[in-house]
């Protein structure tokens, strides 16, 4: 026998799921992949094989001889490469799952490339198998036909991004990795730097300052697809580190980058999944969204609106509306269809809710023959219970949800009601894609732990023009110029027109309580660039592995990434982060506090 190696001679003819059809009968082909299932019938040997395009059946029998008594020692998941030929199936041994189920192929000869050792779990499609073992073995992971699908949809997703953008005449620039702190409002990732004790890189929370340099650099249209990183409590829908769509345009306004993303969007829905998008999306401003849906970032799928009530109020008995009216609060309420039959149990379920979400309580009414029921109705005039109705539409058999106090907290709470009883009680609107701009945020938002106005975007986005004279006097009414794309209730994208007088930027550093000479030291280089000849310019970053979530379906952002962190922002599989060399420590001229812990006890187990 000559070399069993795998050589020139062994490398596939075809893949297992592109095998040639029954019509193919008897033609040789050579297979490489993965043994997924070995059944031994006794005196024949079945052997699924899987590549990334499907599986195949291989029939081995005795008259291969010693091959034969080598294939009873084959195990799941080792790597072998097949000759054989190919046949048609004998009638009544079809298996119309498999896409090759009308075939198979007799088993001339074979190697193992490589064996496998027990699996820690089963390579399926099956639910149940625990999420820290499928990260701790994610290379088997990897192996499964979701992991697989979503990988290849998300470098379709790429592909098809790289070449819209080339296509508007936008050019891919890479930024620095190891930089200075561009704030997003999360904590940096740093890097110490060994040549210049003491100091630290700080890893990109977006490359938006570099981005904005390259606008003053004369790029015009610049785009990245990019790795940022932002130390933040973990969600569904987020990681450490993930993926924007980042671009930045100069001599633009607003309406240019969303009619851009919109095509891009378009472009995306309609290559990848076949789905026509509606162009232009709905756009809301920031107040509104919040005012009737109680979110930035409202859910369009389901239907049902926050009501103002104020009007039915004003005039009522009851105490407690009536304070929190006059002292410039509101009352909403929130219709909710058929809530007429939410027993005693979850009406009071729904209002510890409330209060848990920071309502001071919910009152209940209901219409049932004609008639208004509910604790409050005593407190209200006839007229006010006919405009109650009227307002908002209330028919037989429906409940509503009223609460009052601080506009924004009002409207959140039963923003949120909406949305935790929508499925049971809201109609859902056609159409599986519901997009829409949010804009006009607030400029700056005041952070009670730092006692100083933040930037509700980052401190480069531009204040509305009109709101100028306000910045110093009233920084919380002031307007920016920032814009959120939203999908389904999920942010994917946010942006704005930037701020190109360094002048401007000097102000809006100063309303966030920057001495000039701490803005000087952290963003010098952007103040300098502003003052040297910059075009007016504004961008967006769309998060790519949230938009490839919606793409594929999936509902954790970790099924669309290969080697994601778990909630505790640890890498399983690896083991990151973990603890150094001290002698490493040394050259970086590190010394860690004791805290009691040992940094190196992590147990690996990340949720
Ligand atoms: P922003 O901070 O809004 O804007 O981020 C843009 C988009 O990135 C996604 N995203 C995340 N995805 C996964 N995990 C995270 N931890 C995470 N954080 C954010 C969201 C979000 O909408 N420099 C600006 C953009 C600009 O102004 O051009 C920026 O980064 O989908």
């Amino acid at each position: 026998m000559k070399d069993r190696f795998f050589d020139q001679e062994w490398k596939r003819s075809s893949y297992c799921g592109n095998i040639p059809a029954a019509a193919g009968e008897g033609v040789g082909v050579t297979l490489n992949g993965w043994l997924r299932r070995r059944r031994d019938l006794g005196g024949i040997i079945f052997i699924e094989l899987w590549d990334h395009t499907g599986t195949v059946q291989v029939v081995l029998g005795p008259e291969m001889g010693k091959l034969y008594e080598q294939a009873k020692g084959l195990r799941n998941e080792f790597v072998l490469a097949i000759k054989g030929k190919v046949r048609k199936r004998p009638p009544g041994t079809e298996n119309p799952a498999m896409a090759t189920g009308d075939r198979e192929v007799l088993a001339e000869d074979f190697i193992v490339l490589s064996p496998s050792k027990p699996l820690p779990f089963e390579i399926t499609e099956a639910d149940g198998v625990d999420e820290n073992l499928r990260l701790r073995s994610r290379y088997l992971d990897l192996r499964r036909g979701s992991m697989q699908d979503n990988l290849r949809l998300r470098s379709r997703a790429a592909e098809f991004t790289r070449s819209f953008l080339a296509g508007e005449g936008f050019i891919e620039v890479e930024t620095p990795m190891l930089t200075k702190s561009t704030p997003e409002g999360a904590r940096d990732y740093l890097v110490p730097a060994r040549v210049t004790p003491g100091r630290f890189f700080a890893l990109p929370q977006s490359p938006q300052i570099f981005k904005q340099i390259l606008m003053v650099g004369g790029i015009d249209r610049y785009y990245q697809i990019v790795k940022c990183f932002r130390d933040e409590d973990l969600r569904a829908d987020r990681q450490p580190e993930f993926t924007q769509i980042d671009v930045e345009m100069g001599f633009i306004t607003e309406e240019d980058i969303m009619a851009l993303m919109e095509g891009l969007m378009k472009g995306l829905f309609q290559s990848v999944l076949g789905d026509c998008l509606e162009v232009p999306f709905p756009v809301l401003p920031w107040h509104d969204a919040i005012d009737r849906f109680g979110s930035d970032r409202p859910d369009l799928r389901i239907e049902g609106e926050v009501q103002d009530l104020d009007e039915c109020f004003r005039e009522c008995t009851f105490e407690v509306f009536l304070k929190t009216l006059e002292g410039g609060g509101v009352v909403r309420g929130l219709r909710v269809p058929g809530g007429a039959s939410l027993s005693r149990k979850e009406m009071s379920d729904l209002e510890a809710r409330s209060r848990e979400l920071g309502a001071s309580g919910l009152a209940f009414f209901s219409l049932r023959e004609a008639v208004l029921k509910g604790p409050l109705v005593k407190h209200l005039s006839n007229g006010a219970q006919a405009l109650l109705v009227e307002r908002t539409g209330l028919k037989e058999g429906d409940a509503l949800a009223v609460a009052a106090g601080p506009w924004k907290k009002t409207c959140e709470v039963l923003g949120q009601l909406r949305l935790e009883i929508g499925a049971r009680f809201f109609p859902r609107r056609e159409g599986a894609w519901h997009f829409l701009w949010v804009t006009d945020f607030p400029l700056l938002e005041w952070d009670d732990e730092e006692l100083r106005w933040t930037a509700v975007h980052h401190p480069f986005t531009s204040p509305n023009l009109q709101d100028l004279e306000k910045l110093e006097s009233d920084p919380g009414q002031v307007r920016s110029r920032a814009y959120d794309l939203v999908l389904n209730g999920t942010e994917i994208g946010g942006g704005s027109i930037r701020i190109h007088d360094p002048s401007l930027q000097r102000r809006v550093f100063e309303v966030m309580g920057f001495t000039p000479e701490r803005a000087r030291e952290r963003f010098g280089f952007l103040i300098d660039a502003l003052a040297s000849g910059t075009p007016p310019h504004g961008g967006i970053a769309i998060g790519f592995d949230r938009l490839v979530m919606f793409l594929a379906g999936v509902h954790s952002i970790r099924d669309v990434i290969a080697f994601p962190k778990t909630q505790k922002a640890q890498c399983l599989m690896s083991g990151a982060p973990n603890i150094v060399d001290p002698g490493q420590l040394a050259e970086l001229h590190i010394s860690l506090v004791p805290n009691g812990k040992d940094p190196g006890c992590s147990s690996g187990d990340g949720e």
